[in-house]
């Protein structure tokens, strides 16, 4: 399995509306064999990402519900429809209760998306692996949306995260996240046992994100 390289489009001006299919031809023309590129543009953008690209899709968040009489609510069933690879879930600026968090990830098995469970500690590392999903992102909040990289500021804690997931799902991979935004945040995130990395605003904001990329990827 290939290392994931997974960029939240967040809502950031530069990735919503028109600009969201843009930035993800950006990215698709990075072509790096090695890394399985991919993307989570908003909701609004998802399907026409995710039909106009071959880039991986997630979702940057999902609901609990099934189809049916539910108001603005986003179905795992649905996404499905639409061609989505997978999910993110319980991302710091979304968190989700645990129960509920339960029940969609038993929706999206049900559907065969991908599922990537964030996690802010250690702890939560721990109790989001109950649920085995495909990846845990470990991304402390303090440092999200800033330029001081999870990889410099913690990598004993990372080196923890990584352990804690495969002790309790040993299929489970990690991936980081949280500034990064280089080569080296990139290849400190596989020295620690990570399996990949979320970035946000280092792609979603950066003046040539095709550039961008093609640099931080060995
Ligand atoms: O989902 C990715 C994320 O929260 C990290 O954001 O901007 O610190 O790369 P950023």
């Amino acid at each position: 399995m290939k290392p994931l390289i997974l960029v939240n489009f967040k809502t950031y001006p530069e990735a919503t509306g028109k600009k969201s299919l843009p930035l993800a031809r950006k990215i698709s023309q990075v072509r790096k064999q090695k890394y399985q590129l991919a993307v989570a543009p908003s909701i609004l953008n998802l399907k026409e990402v995710s039909e106009k690209t071959k880039l991986w899709t997630f979702s940057q968040h999902t609901d609990s519900v099934d189809l049916g009489a539910h108001t603005g609510r986003i179905p795992a069933k649905e996404l499905k429809q639409i061609g989505v690879t997978g999910t993110i879930l319980n991302h710091s600026e979304r968190k989700i209760p645990f129960n509920f968090l339960k029940k969609i990830m038993e929706n999206c098995k049900k559907e065969r998306l991908k599922t990537v469970i964030c996690a802010s500690t250690i702890s939560e590392v721990k109790k989001v692996a109950k649920l085995k999903p495909n990846y845990i992102a470990y991304e402390p909040e303090e440092l999200i949306g800033g330029n001081i990289s999870v990889t410099e500021s913690q990598p004993v804690i990372i080196v923890r995260a990584v352990k804690a997931a495969r002790s309790i799902s040993p299929k489970t991979k990690v991936l980081i996240g949280a500034g990064i935004h280089s080569k080296e945040d990139l290849e400190h995130a596989f020295l620690l046992g990570a399996k990949g990395v979320l970035i946000g605003h280092a792609v979603a904001q950066a003046k040539d994100p095709t550039k961008f990329l093609r640099e931080m990827l060995p």
